[in-house]
């Protein structure tokens, strides 16, 4: 390998290159992300007619002493339901309600996480005809008492909706806590809009604390959001709007996605994604419904409320504090704008009937109203030039190992000029080779990854996808991040994108692979300056993705004076197991492992075992 290493060879690897895409899927925001610990807090995951679906609510007491229904009485009006217990029993004579009273109960997502001495915020509504006597109970899934607090109040008080908040202090630790209302006394009762939440969030601005900081390390440039199909659901009706989860979290109405076919409170919202991308240090990318979903589409002679909306939405994220849509931003505690520079119309929706039609409109409006934000397309300009004006094209892959690695040269032939490709979603998805997450699936995209540094002069972004699953509905597979209610860990793909992400900013060097097996190999120099140690370095990545042992003469031109007195070392990445996986109890069984490297020069005999990435920091 011939490493030019002089100044004049460095092209500038673009500062976006490496980031993540957020996408409500696997529960990775509703019961992920967002600390928000109970689910279907506003009673409305039946969507907004009576019944409503309850679930995962259930009922403490039969039907002898206790009904439990939904109506339409909630003080929100997006959210019009509410429910209602009619109280049957009393607290002493003939009709005395059992011991511990009847009520209704909240398992959170899968188990509430409450730890002891930690703080939770209950915030609830509560109404009824009559005075209250109700008990607050977080309990482990024996019944276990972890806190506490009572609701007394006159009738008066609560003859209107009465807006309660209740700190808990957990005298004890459960992963798989619940949420518990109950009381002795007879009467009717309403209740809405109950949340707990732990005090102690990222900035307190919601984000499960460990599971933000997984997302922290890897250091992203963009965040994409919120979706993936999630943005064009299934039909028109049920995909992501951004005014709907915008404004005061009571109010949202919350909505069915119904392409991962679960509810969302929307509380991790248009506003909480940018919030997000600020508190990571990354650029929002804000990908928005054009119209389109997977069933129905809208015309592109009546697509203008939709292109309306996208440009509103464009206010509030960087509108003045003084206009329509950014005074709502400010109101919400953000008078300065958000950074936002990118846009995404649509997802994966090139081909679709109307996609070019109403694409053309909203690249007009935006263009007009905001013509530095760049845009990007769904459609692919990797093969041939787009037929529609835009800064970058996104491009999306899953697939199995084998082909992911080999599309390291994807591409190296596409035009220079025109928009970049943004590869929005990338994996080895194919269940032979990813398992859940497997070291050759994350082998495999590092060669790919590597070709994309490579070609870095036409692709600016990449991202993998998807993000996050709860490990209790998975709803794709494979994914980086796995979670549960207390814990998680990286899968070797997130790793091996963590590994990319720590040297964001580099320049890449001219580098020459001279070899006769250019199909199971591939290699790139860059420089970079390492932040943890503020050390200039020349980094030199290899995949030897064959099954044989390779021996590597490396030779780094201008390098000679500059290696690294000490501090030179080499990361490797291997496993004796090509399907070998990381799990909650085993978190880090696949990871980069970096060791001093002795005997660093500008040339060097290296030996790459089979199946393996190694880099050498210089
Ligand atoms: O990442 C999962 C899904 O894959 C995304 O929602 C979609 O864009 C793609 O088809």
């Amino acid at each position: 390998l011939l490493v030019d290493a002089s100044e004049a060879s460095g092209r500038p690897i673009p500062d976006t290159l490496f980031g993540i895409f957020f996408e409500e899927i696997n529960h990775a925001g509703a019961g992920g992300l967002w600390a928000e610990l109970v689910s279907n807090r506003g009673f409305e995951a039946g969507g907004p007619n009576v019944p409503s679906n309850i679930d995962p609510w259930a009922i403490i007491g039969d039907e002898s002493v206790l009904n439990v229904s939904t109506d339409r009485s909630s003080l929100f009006e997006r959210n019009k339901i509410a429910l209602r217990l009619d109280v049957l029993c009393d607290s002493k004579g003939p009709n005395a309600c059992p011991a511990g009273g009847v009520g209704v109960y909240n398992p959170g997502y899968w188990g509430m996480n409450i730890e002891r001495g930690k703080t939770y915020k209950l915030v609830l509504y509560v109404r009824s005809l009559g005075s209250v006597d109700i008990t607050v109970l977080l309990t482990d899934s024996s019944g276990q008492k972890l806190a506490a607090a009572n609701i007394i109040a006159s009738a008066s008080e609560v003859s209107d909706w009465k807006k309660l908040e209740i700190p808990l202090e957990a005298l004890g630790t459960s992963h798989n806590a619940r949420l518990q209302l109950t009381t002795t006394r007879k009467g009717v009762i309403w209740f809405d809009q109950v949340s707990l939440m732990p005090l102690d969030t990222y900035k307190g601005h919601g984000f499960r604390k460990d599971i933000f900081q997984m997302l922290a390390n890897l250091k992203p440039r963009f965040l994409r959001f919120p979706g993936g199909c999630f943005v064009e659901g299934d039909w028109l009706r049920n995909a992501f709007r951004w005014k709907d989860t915008v404004g005061p979290w009571e109010e949202r109405p919350g909505h069915f996605g119904d392409v991962w076919l679960y509810w969302t409170d929307d509380a991790l919202g248009y506003y909480e994604f940018l919030q997000l991308s600020e508190d990571l240090g990354a650029l929002p990318v804000w990908v928005f419904n054009n119209g389109v979903s997977h069933h129905d589409e809208v015309v592109s002679s009546v697509v203008k409320p939709f292109v309306q909306e996208a440009l509103d939405g464009i206010e509030f994220a960087r509108g003045p504090p003084d206009s329509k849509w950014g005074s709502l931003r400010a109101s919400m505690g953000h008078p300065e704008p958000f950074d936002l520079r990118y846009v995404a119309i649509g997802n994966e929706d090139c081909g679709k009937k109307n996609y070019r039609g109403n694409y053309l409109k909203f690249y007009a409006a935006i263009k007009r109203d905001y013509p530095d934000i760049k845009i990007i397309s769904n459609c692919d300009g990797s093969n041939k030039p787009l037929d529609h004006p835009a800064d970058l094209y996104d491009f999306h892959i899953y697939t199995t190992a084998n082909d992911i690695f080999s599309k390291n040269h994807r591409f190296d032939n596409v035009p220079r000029k025109g928009p970049k490709a943004f590869v929005s979603e990338y994996a080895v998805n194919d269940k032979r080779d990813a398992g859940r997450g497997s070291f050759l699936a994350a082998l495999a995209e590092a060669g790919f990854l590597i070709g994309l540094e490579r070609n870095s002069d036409v692709v600016d972004m990449v991202s993998y996808a998807p993000l996050f699953v709860n490990e209790n509905d998975q709803r794709w597979n494979p994914d980086a991040i796995v979670f549960n209610s207390s814990s998680l860990y990286g899968t070797p793909s997130y790793w091996v994108l963590r590994f990319f992400t720590e040297s964001s900013g580099a320049t890449l060097l001219k580098s020459v692979l001279q070899t006769n097996f250019s199909s199971s190999l591939v290699a790139s120099a860059i420089s970079w300056k390492n932040s943890e140690n503020d050390k200039d370095y020349i980094r030199i990545k290899v995949v030897n993705y064959g099954s044989n042992t390779m021996n590597l003469k490396i030779s780094v031109d201008e390098l000679e004076n500059s290696i690294q007195a000490s501090g030179s070392n080499k990361t490797v990445l291997i496993s004796t197991n090509l399907l070998e996986e990381n799990s909650f109890s085993e978190p880090d069984k696949v990871v980069p492992q970096q060791s001093p490297l002795e005997n660093a020069a500008a040339k060097m005999d290296v030996v790459l075992p089979p199946r393996s990435l190694t880099s050498f920091d210089l």
